[in-house]
This record gives structure tokens, sequence and C-alpha cells, in this order.
């Protein structure tokens, strides 16, 4: 089977991270959304992908990605051009996908258990579309399913006011191709976007059956920056501790601590994870980098107190305060200003930003 990564969007909801780049290569425990994606795919045996381009950030995402190769895949690039929603973008990807059943995913959604049961049950001659499904607790931010006691699906519905029911659509869907002819019949939606939902449900309405899974691990629609916390908190939750790098004698390191090789942690410096710290970060005398932080490449941390935050990469963090729950934006430096009060401080800090605290 082929699979179909959509990597469009404007991230409109993680501005100002997703002014200078795309939300999929925002870093989860140091690693860019889109590569968790790209390996569930080929974990569920699918090495043939299209890369469906929005207009942001495709130079990235290409040179991120490359032809594959680095990650044991094919990729094709498929542009979209204008971003008319996530049906427009399935619709694309026609010729790729040459006349068989796919699988599609959102790539800036994270799954912690992958695609492979969604896949292995599918079949085409029995079902138009195979959807994942979720309890959340907040059904009209996603697209909602209304499945019988028996499991089958009788209706689906994108955002609505009045949930039929607490099931969210996942990001992963397996189709066949009748779904091409039908999104050429789409409408647009009230947000004014050709909705994967609508899709389905028109395939419901042309008499195809649809199949459902309720997934049982953690999954997370990396939309906004207290999703990208909470999908490195879950990441890192499950990681080993790894100490590749320095850790100078009179440093303390409690916990799962990922070390990246080149990455130092100085005398005096405390590290209690679960933490993931990348390569050419050096942690310094009279720092504290909490549970749950990530650190990208290349970054200084002199003095700060940090939990339960991610910081990109290229970045100075030479304030003596507390950095909480926050989301730190690449080549930012964050430094004391004269009198700085001690408490806690959450931010979302984009690329470039000077911050004096
Ligand atoms: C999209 C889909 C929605 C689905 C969600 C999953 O929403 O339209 O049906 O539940 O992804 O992440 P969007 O992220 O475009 O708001």
């Amino acid at each position: 089977m082929r699979g179909v990564l959509l990597s469009g969007g404007t991230g409109s909801r993680l501005r100002p991270i997703t002014h200078t780049g795309p939300k999929q290569l925002v870093p989860v425990a140091n690693k860019p959304v889109i590569e968790y994606a790209i390996e569930d795919l080929k974990a569920a045996g699918v090495t043939e992908i299209g890369v469906v381009l929005g207009h942001k950030g495709r130079e990235e995402i290409q040179e991120l990605l490359g032809d594959g190769s680095k990650y044991g895949v094919d990729i094709t690039y498929i542009v979209q051009g204008n971003p008319l929603g996530l049906a427009h973008a399935v619709g694309c990807a026609r010729e790729f996908v040459d006349d068989s059943d796919f699988v599609v995913y959102l790539g800036d959604n994270m799954l912690r258990h992958g695609v492979s049961d969604l896949i292995e049950s599918f079949q085409s001659d029995e079902y138009g579309a195979g959807i994942a499904l979720q309890e959340v607790s907040n059904p009209e931010a996603f697209g909602v399913a209304d499945v019988d006691d028996q499991g089958t699906v009788k209706r689906l519905v994108e955002k609505p006011d009045d949930p039929p029911s607490n099931l969210a659509l996942i990001g992963m869907y397996v189709f066949s191709p009748a779904v091409f002819d039908v999104i050429e019949d789409l409408e647009p939606s009230w947000r004014g976007e050709l909705e994967i939902t609508d899709a389905i449900q028109s395939l419901l309405e042309n008499g195809y059956e649809i199949d459902s899974h309720v997934v049982t691990g953690w999954w997370k629609d990396t939309g906004k920056p207290e999703d990208i916390l909470e999908a490195n908190r879950l990441v890192l939750e499950d990681a080993e501790r790894s100490l590749r790098g320095t850790v100078e004698d009179g440093a303390e390191i409690r916990g799962k601590v990922q070390l990246a090789k080149s990455a130092t942690i100085e005398s005096g410096a405390v590290v209690r994870g679960p933490v993931s710290i990348a390569d050419d970060v050096t942690i310094e005398d009279g720092s504290y980098v909490g549970p749950y932080t990530s650190i990208g490449e290349n970054t200084r941390i002199a003095g700060p107190h940090i939990e339960n935050t991610v910081i990109v990469g290229e970045s100075e963090v030479t304030t003596n305060g507390r950095i909480i729950d926050s989301l730190i934006g690449r080549a930012a430096q964050v430094e004391s200003a004269e009198g700085m009060l001690p408490e806690g401080r959450r931010m979302v800090v984009g690329e470039n930003s000077q911050l004096h605290l």
C-alpha cells in the first residue's frame, strides 16, 4: 500500500513559531514531528510515500526528508498549490496512488502505536475507507463519528456544534480509490475547505461501508503550543536513559536523560529527567533542567530553572529565572534584565527573538 503524507497547512495556531517554518518541522523530543509519521508508515510496511506540500516550508521539508533513503523509504513530492483543505490535498495524490488503496497520514499528528492495525484490517472490496478514532473531551474541535453498538459507522461530521459522540477522527485514514470521485463533487465547508470528513461521509452516502478502529495508545494533533509540550512529555516518558555526551564531575543527573554525543553537562548543573539534550548543547553551572524538557542543537543554557519546555535550538538562555511550560523558537535569546523576580514564566517565543526578562 502507498502512503500519502499531508504536510501543508498554515500552522496558524502555532504562531509565532510557524511564522518562519512549517508546523511539521517543530521538534518533539528533538525530532521533527513529520519524522515520526515517516517512521510509523515505514513500520507499517509503507515505503512508497507521497508527501503533499502546501505553500509553507516546501523547501525546508524537502531538505529534511530528501528522497527518503535515510529513512529507508522512497519519497515523491506532490505540490498542492492553493490550500483548499485536506480533501483537496488528498485529491492531489490521485496520480501518485495510481488506482490502488492508500493510507493518508496527517503530518502534524502523532500516534503512539502507529498505523499498522488500521492498514491490516482494511480490505477495499469491503470498505470505501478506514478511519481511526479516539475518545476526546472536546469533540467539537475535530471530525466526529457516530458509531452504533456493533461498531458500524453511521455518520461523520466535521467540527459539529452538537457532537453526536465524543469519538474524534484522528489524522490517519485508509482509502480505496473511490474517494477521488467523491472529492471531485465536494463543496467547501463553512471554513472554506474541502473536508476529508465530508469525503468519507459522502462515501457512506454512496453505499460504501467505513471500517473504524478506536485507538488506545496516545494520539496528539500537534496544532497548538500546549500540544507540542504534551507530545514532548509523552515521547520522553517512553524514552530510555542514554548518556553519550560529557558529564563533568559535580554535575547531578537523575532519571531518564538522553544526552547526545557532543553535549556537555558542566559541574554544578542539575538535570532531572525525562529530558532530551541534543548535540552541541552546554548546560552550565547553576542551571536546572527539569522533567519533560527538550533542548535542541547548539544551545547554551546558563543559569535558568527550566521545566516542561521545548527549546528548538541555536539558542542562548542566560536568565537566572524560571522558564516553565514554554516553547522557544530557533535562535532565540533569553536573558535577565536587572532586578528580575524568580517567578515562573510561561512563554511561546518565535525564531530569532530576543527576550530580556
Ligand atoms: C483535521 C480534520 C479533523 C480531524 C483532525 C485531526 O482538523 O479536519 O476531522 O479530527 O484534523 O487532527 P484540522 O487540524 O484541519 O482542524
